[in-house]
Formats: C-alpha cells, structure tokens, sequence
C-alpha cells in the first residue's frame, strides 16, 4: 500500500493508496518531434511585437459577435481568445474528436435502453463563455474558494469568464431533464508551461442520475436512497451507505472499463481519495506513464444540494470530468501538448482516415531540435503572480516556448523588493532555433516585462 498527501486544484490534501498493483507495466512513450505549421512559424518568426495583452484597457471585449464590457477581472488576451472556435473536439480525425468518438462510442454501446437506445446524451457544442454562477456556484465552489483566483482563470470581466471546467455546464443539464450526458468541450486555465500544460485543452463531463428503483433494481422495497444522517468520509449526511456505496460502484466500474477499452486491459491504475466541492466521496484515478503516476480524471458522488437546486431531488448520481489531451498523449503516444493546435500536414495525416485508432501510435518524422536555455530575472510588482508571466510570455513567444519554471526567488535584504528568476527553454517541433532569433525573442519578453509590468529588469 502506498500513501502520500498532495493536492489537486481544489487545494485539499487527500490520501493515496494503490489497490491495483498487479497489472504490466506500460511501454513508456517515443519522444519524437514534429512541428507547427509554416504559417504559424511566419507568426512567430518575423512579428516579435506580442498581441496587445491587456484586453481590460479597452471597454468592451467581442467574442463571437457579442460584446462584453471589460472591468478590473479582465485578463483575457487575444492569444487566448484566438483559441475560441477551433474546437479540436469537432475537427474530423483530429486526435482528441478520434479520442472523443471512442469514449462515446464505448458508452453509446454499453449503456442502452430498449431497442439499443443509448443512454447517455452528448452534448458538445456548448460555448466555453460561462457565468461565473455555472462555472463555480453551481458547482458549490465557495465565494473566497482558491480555485477563483484571477491567477488561475480567464475573466472576460467579474461575472463572465472562460469556462475552466466543464463541471460549469452540469446544473444547467441536470435542470433541462437529462438523466445520464457526456458534455465535451474546451476549457481555459491560466497555467505553468511545460510538454503536458497548454492554457486551453479539452474535457470530457460525465453524470448519470438515479431513482431509488434503478438503483436498487426494485430489489427492496426498504432500501432508500436519502436519510436524515451525519456525514461521515464515505457518504453525504442524506445519502444512505448502501446508495452511496452502489452508485460509488458504478462510477468507478463505468471508467474503469472506459479507461481498459481506451488503453488496454494491461494498464496500471490506482483510485485516489480526493476533494471537490461538488462530490462526496470523491476520488482521481491515477495512470502510470512513463514511470509516473498521472492524474487522469477527478469523479464521486454529486452533492445532492447540485441535485436539489437542478429540480433532481428524487435522484442520486455520480459524475466525473477528465481531461482528453492526457490520455490521447498517453493512448498516441504524442510528446508534447502543443502538437494538438498544430497543423502540419506530417501530424495530421497520421491521424486521417484510421480504421484501428486504438492501435494507433505517432511516428516521429523529425529528430528532436535542441533545446535554447535562457535565465530571465526582474523585480516583481505588488500583487505579483508567476501565471502573469507565463501569459506574457505566450504571448510573445507563442509555441516556440517548450517550458517556464521559476529558478529562483530572492528578497532584497534592505528595500524587502522581491525578484524572480525564470528560466525559459526555447524548443521548436520541428526546425533548429539560432541563438540569435531566440536572443530577440528573450528581449522582445523583456521589453514587454517592463511595459507591461512597469518593473526594472535585471539583466
Ligand atoms: N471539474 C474538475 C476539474 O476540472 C474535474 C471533476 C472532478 C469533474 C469531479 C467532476 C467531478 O464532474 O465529479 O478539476
């Protein structure tokens, strides 16, 4: 057995434990390299001004066609937006719509009622613009909750933002009458850099609802599925044990056969105890790759209050997001997650007109370009957060960026100014950089530090 205390986004410590340590170990994966489309290449190559970031100095921002007013919560930037509409999910013979169409394909055939009808409805096209009541109060997530940090999402202003989960469209689905839906769609996170984070990538929802009679299957009439009790670890203060622990069984039996159908009966997994404010119990399951246990996807059972406020106070359900650019990496065998919004002909055409997409795994083409290593250092201003920096530095450099971290942070014994150091590793996919358009690229960053952040630099 194995235990550990960490966090996830909802930033409580949770408890691990491995109860599935007998299965193979999985091949780890090729890493190859391959490459962003010769137009985008043009962009980044010859235009070194960034988009203008600061959205919030005009005073409306328009997203397909509707304008919203900007306030002191705006933080979207036009490279951000640029990313609204081109829906990966939807794109025939893209990785994650292939991805998507097997984890639909398997629950259309799974789970049917009479005459084959499945079960659960898709939806799919819903619009990444949310309230900031779907994304987080529906949902329970507390006013002062971490989780709605400015650092960590994409407000269009204080009410409206990009959805950064798509738990934001569960109420409303719950409310239209669906009993059991899959919701896929494109969610924005204001993020580290590095092969596995992208500031946009794509979830898959999950909920399915039950009376006390499917259930139990009718099996006794005695059971029922709400009591006046206490919580405990287990279960929610309403929720019987015995309801609690069926539909428990049936969240983890239904992802459990998801994730064997997707990966291979031979994959290693262990469930993990968690915490979201919108399920209890709640649990991640965890997959081993490349000799590291990866965060696949967050479920438990719905806080009935979700239930109660959607006009569902006769069911119980569980639910689950996961997110699809972390298995189709781990199913494809892709290295980086910037391969995604590539559009390179090399990429794409490994992925058209497939008939064993399960099998499929991505052939290098090209040989991995070194990597350019360069150390930024500055003076941070009030109400500083490293997020700001990782925005800006996509702005400017888009995709030639393969990874930010923060090397080191000092204080200023005497004035108490605090500077960061970040080490920025430049990597194209697919050709060499030169020293010498990756130098104007550090200085075109730096330019923008200070005009952006109004702070010294110390270079
Ligand atoms: N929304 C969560 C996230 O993005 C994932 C999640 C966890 C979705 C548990 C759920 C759930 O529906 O029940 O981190």
């Amino acid at each position: 057995m194995v235990t550990c205390l960490c966090k996830n986004r909802f930033g409580m410590l949770m408890v691990k434990w491995k109860i599935d340590p007998c299965m193979q170990a999985i091949k780890s994966c090729n890493v190859g390299s391959l490459g962003l489309s010769p137009s985008l290449l043009r962009t980044y190559s010859q235009n070194l001004q960034p988009a203008k970031q600061d959205v919030k100095q005009e005073k409306s921002v328009s997203i397909k066609n509707i304008n919203y007013r900007t306030d002191e919560w705006t933080n979207v930037t036009p490279k951000i937006l640029s990313h609204i509409g081109r829906n990966l999910h939807l794109q025939k013979d893209h990785p994650i719509c292939l991805l998507k169409d097997l984890i639909v394909t398997h629950f259309y055939s799974k789970y049917t009622r009479s005459r084959d009808r499945p079960i659960f409805a898709v939806s799919d096209n819903l619009s990444p613009v949310v309230s900031t009541h779907q994304n987080f109060d529906s949902m329970l997530i507390p006013k002062d909750h971490v989780s709605r940090q400015k650092s960590d999402n994409y407000y269009i202003n204080s009410s409206t933002m990009l959805r950064a989960h798509t738990s934001a469209h569960e109420a409303d689905l719950i409310r239209s009458g669906l009993d059991a839906f899959l919701t896929v769609g494109d969610v924005y996170r204001r993020d580290a850099i590095d092969s596995s984070h992208y500031p946009v990538f794509h979830q898959m929802e999950g909920v399915r609802l039950f009376t006390k009679h499917e259930l139990f299957q009718n099996s006794d009439e005695k059971l029922s599925l709400f009591e006046n009790g206490v919580e405990l670890p287990d279960k929610q203060s309403g929720h019987t044990l015995e309801a609690t622990k069926l539909v428990e069984f049936s969240l983890k039996k239904a992802l459990e056969d998801c994730m064997e159908e997707l990966l291979g009966k031979g994959i290693e997994s262990r469930w993990v105890d968690a915490y979201f404010p919108f399920t209890h119990p709640s649990f991640e399951l965890e997959i081993k790759y490349e000799g590291e246990w990866m965060e696949m996807l967050g479920c438990g059972v719905l806080r009935q209050n979700i239930l109660d406020n959607s006009g569902a106070n006769d069911r119980i359900g569980w639910a689950f997001g996961l997110g699809l650019e972390r298995i189709a990496m781990k199913l494809f065998n892709i290295p980086d997650i910037r391969y995604f919004w590539s559009d390179r002909e090399e990429f794409l055409v490994q992925f058209r007109n497939q008939k064993n997409i399960k099998n499929l795994k991505l052939k290098p083409f090209l040989s991995k370009e070194p990597a350019l290593i360069n150390d930024i250092s500055f003076w941070i201003p009030n109400n500083f957060s490293s997020t700001d920096f990782y925005d800006l530095v996509r702005n400017v450099a888009g995709d030639l960026v393969e990874n930010v971290s923060l090397v080191d942070e000092f204080t200023h014994p005497k004035s108490g100014e605090q500077s960061h150091c970040y080490r920025v590793c430049y990597r194209h996919l697919s050709r060499p950089l030169s020293q010498t358009e990756v130098s104007d690229v550090n200085d075109a960053i730096k330019r923008e530090i200070v005009s952006q952040f109004g702070v010294r630099g110390r270079w």
